[in-house]
């Protein structure tokens, strides 16, 4: 008999997306959702917005991706004192010799294939409409007025803080599609690593360039959707209306295109139900409440199993958190509602973050018994 041996991936270039997310994953302690979700913002080309308290691995996470990608790249951190010459180039002296007004761009945003802006509410309004131009429309009128292209594939962005309400802001937070709280590290177990461990900065083996993203992005953009997905987006979007939430036709239109860059890298060939789990992060506009809402709607529709493991893992920080391990009663309590989770979880499919998920619980619950065999 031979031996079995898998068909290998319709899409070359997936699998260099497996390798990344596999070892951002691993070098970032409880990011994996950070990481997948810039993975597919990366692979539909919609911008990326992460806020979070200082200090919680976002540039460490949004550095590592753009050292990953080649290309042509820029990177700043805005503050209001930040000029236009600094992010679109100096105006040339060569051109106002001849009473021309032209910046010259190498080496700034509107040169870059992938950008890195860091505080991006900071951006002063001499920046910000050309900024909502860069982004949005990807082009660029260095100042001839003649309109030209970007090469711009992506931008990440990170704050420590959602903009305040207002047009202004309003329009530059609008153009990130993908948006997501990043919170600090929650499980003891992370929090352990994160002190105690050797504390590495994420080195992925291999890059990936422009030309690479453009493919992944075109088989993405290939996959169809199952009758049942395209079914379960309508009903999220028509439960969300119901509970007064209305991301923008534009918005729901994009989200559709990240569902579908989910899909491609979770290695589907068409896009499920499951893969809604990424909308969580698209269809909403008010970050103050609106996120809990649009999960709670999603988790009811689809049920997706990323977000049952990110529930029961919650679950279960809280039972850890609870529990005193001298108390025997509270102890033997406690393991067996660890004891339950863990059987909720080996319900789900198993993939990676289940089987992670699993083996986290049983090393916490052998802890637990530890712990309180211990205090006797
Ligand atoms: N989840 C994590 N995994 C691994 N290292 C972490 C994690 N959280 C914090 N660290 C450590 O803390 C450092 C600070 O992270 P980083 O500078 O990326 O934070 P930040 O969110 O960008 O903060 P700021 O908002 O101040 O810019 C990292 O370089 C790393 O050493
Ligand atoms: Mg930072």
């Amino acid at each position: 008999m031979k031996p079995y041996r898998p068909a290998p991936d319709p899409h070359p270039v997936r699998a260099k997306f497996a390798t990344a997310r596999r070892e951002l994953s691993a070098a970032l302690i409880e990011r994996d959702d950070e990481v997948d979700l810039v993975l597919a913002a990366l692979v539909a080309g919609e911008h990326v917005l992460l806020v979070g308290p200082p200090g919680c691995a976002k540039s460490l996470l949004l550095d590592a991706l753009l050292a990953w990608t080649g290309g042509t790249k820029f990177a700043t951190l805005l503050t209001k004192f930040t000029t236009p010459e600094e992010v679109l180039g100096p105006v040339s002296l060569a051109g106002l010799k001849s009473d021309r007004f032209v910046r010259v761009t190498t080496g700034k945003l509107p040169e870059a294939e992938f950008c890195f802006l860091d505080e991006v509410f900071k951006a002063s309004s001499a920046i910000l409409n050309t900024l909502l131009r860069v982004l949005n429309e990807r082009t660029f009128d260095p100042g001839d007025g003649a309109v030209r292209r970007v090469p711009l594939r992506l931008c990440v962005a990170a704050s420590n803080e959602w903009p305040e309400a207002g047009p202004d802001l309003g329009a530059l937070f609008d153009r990130f599609v993908v948006r997501k709280t990043v919170a600090p590290i929650r499980s003891r177990a992370g929090r352990a690593r994160l002190l105690w461990g050797p504390g590495t900065v994420p080195e992925l083996s291999g890059t990936i360039t422009p030309a690479e993203v453009d493919a992944a992005r075109g088989a993405a953009a290939a996959l169809p959707w199952s009758g049942a997905a395209k079914e379960a987006l309508e009903a999220v979007l028509g439960d969300l209306v119901r509970d007064g939430v209305r991301p923008g036709d534009r918005r729901q239109f994009r989200t559709v295109g990240v569902v579908r860059a989910f899909a491609f890298l979770c290695g589907a060939e068409r896009v499920e139900p499951e893969h809604l789990e990424v909308a969580r992060h698209c269809l909403w506009d008010d970050p103050h409440e609106h996120p809990e809402r649009v999960t709670r709607v999603i988790a009811k529709v689809a049920n997706p199993p990323g977000l049952r493991v990110a529930q029961l893992l919650l679950e279960a920080e809280g039972v850890l958190g609870a529990t005193d391990a001298r108390d025997l009663a509270a102890a033997a309590t406690g393991a067996a509602k660890l004891g339950e989770i863990e059987r909720q979880l080996g319900a789900l499919p198993g993939t990676g973050r289940v089987e992670a998920a699993r083996a986290y619980l049983r090393d916490q619950l052998r802890q637990l018994k530890l712990a309180s065999i211990g205090a006797v």
